[in-house]
């Protein structure tokens, strides 16, 4: 099962320590759990779970969750997370290798109460499928995490980086060459609402994840604990703060799923 994102799995699995990294999960662990209550559990889709790291900590608090992934050496890596936990959490954990792109095969309508999707959009040629597949599985009154590039500032990390002519090209480009070395697919923010909202999925909030640190070297090491804190403060205050959510690097976008009846 190749996908656009194999080529770049290895050096994925090789930085998820680092700051960079860690400021995309913390930030989003904070955003999601703001719109997630512990109780009741719900039944959780983690789409494209990789590693597993916001599917664990669900598991983690008594959700159900099921992870679905193409790639067999991330499933590993989550099972082997998964093995250091207690039996219940274990037990509230499913993992399915497959494609995003069979979701409406693998899994009856409305099955979930939760879905997860995290930096995968942007490596789908165009939307419209996965979220078609995505409103599928959906439960009325379900809770949509939704992880993308964000098309509307692409040419802030190469011109802060210093590199002109790439800021340049950004402006008029949906494309980008992301830090796996992978050229990837970035979404508008009012674009893809409304995209949402054609599939009754209505926006709750939104946020910008990963401002003040997206242009640090892509193998920066965090810093000390009360470093990282202040930093992660800072990052979560711009990330729910106009203008800079804006030019966030990716935008976080939880939504809800409504009725499709006529009267709903
Ligand atoms: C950037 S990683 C994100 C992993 C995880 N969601 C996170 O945020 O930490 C992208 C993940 O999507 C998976 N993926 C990419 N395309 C996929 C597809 N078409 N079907 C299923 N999984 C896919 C990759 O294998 C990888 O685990």
């Amino acid at each position: 099962m190749n996908t656009g994102f194999s080529a770049g799995e290895e050096r994925w699995r090789s930085r998820l320590g680092t700051l960079r990294q860690v400021v995309r999960q913390e930030l989003v662990r904070r955003q999601l759990l703001s719109h997630l209550p512990d109780s009741p559990p719900r039944r959780v889709l983690d789409i494209g779970c990789g590693q597993g790291t916001q599917a664990l900590l669900l598991a983690r608090r008594g959700h159900h969750v099921t992870g679905l992934d193409s790639s067999p050496q991330l499933l590993g890596d989550f099972r082997t997370a998964l093995a250091d936990e207690p039996e219940t959490v274990r037990d509230r954990v499913q993992l399915l290798h497959g494609s995003a792109e069979d979701l409406t095969r693998l899994f009856e309508p409305a099955g979930f109460d939760v879905v997860l999707c995290h930096g995968v959009l942007m490596y789908f040629p165009s939307p419209e499928p996965l979220l078609d597949a995505i409103a599928h599985v959906m439960a009325t009154g379900g809770l949509l995490s939704l992880l993308v590039r964000n098309g509307d500032a692409l040419a802030m990390r190469p011109g802060l980086l210093g590199d002109w002519s790439s800021a340049t090209h950004a402006f008029d480009s949906d494309t980008y060459l992301n830090r796996l070395g992978l050229r990837a697919r970035a979404d508008h923010l009012e674009p893809l609402t409304s995209a949402l909202a054609q599939r009754h999925i209505h926006l709750d909030q939104w946020y910008g994840v990963r401002i003040f640190t997206d242009t640090a070297d892509a193998n920066a090491p965090v810093p000390d604990e009360e470093t990282l804190n202040a930093l992660l403060d800072a990052e979560d205050r711009a990330g729910s703060t106009d203008p800079y959510r804006r030019v966030a690097s990716l935008l976080h976008l939880v939504a809800h799923r409504t009725d499709t009846s006529p009267a709903g």
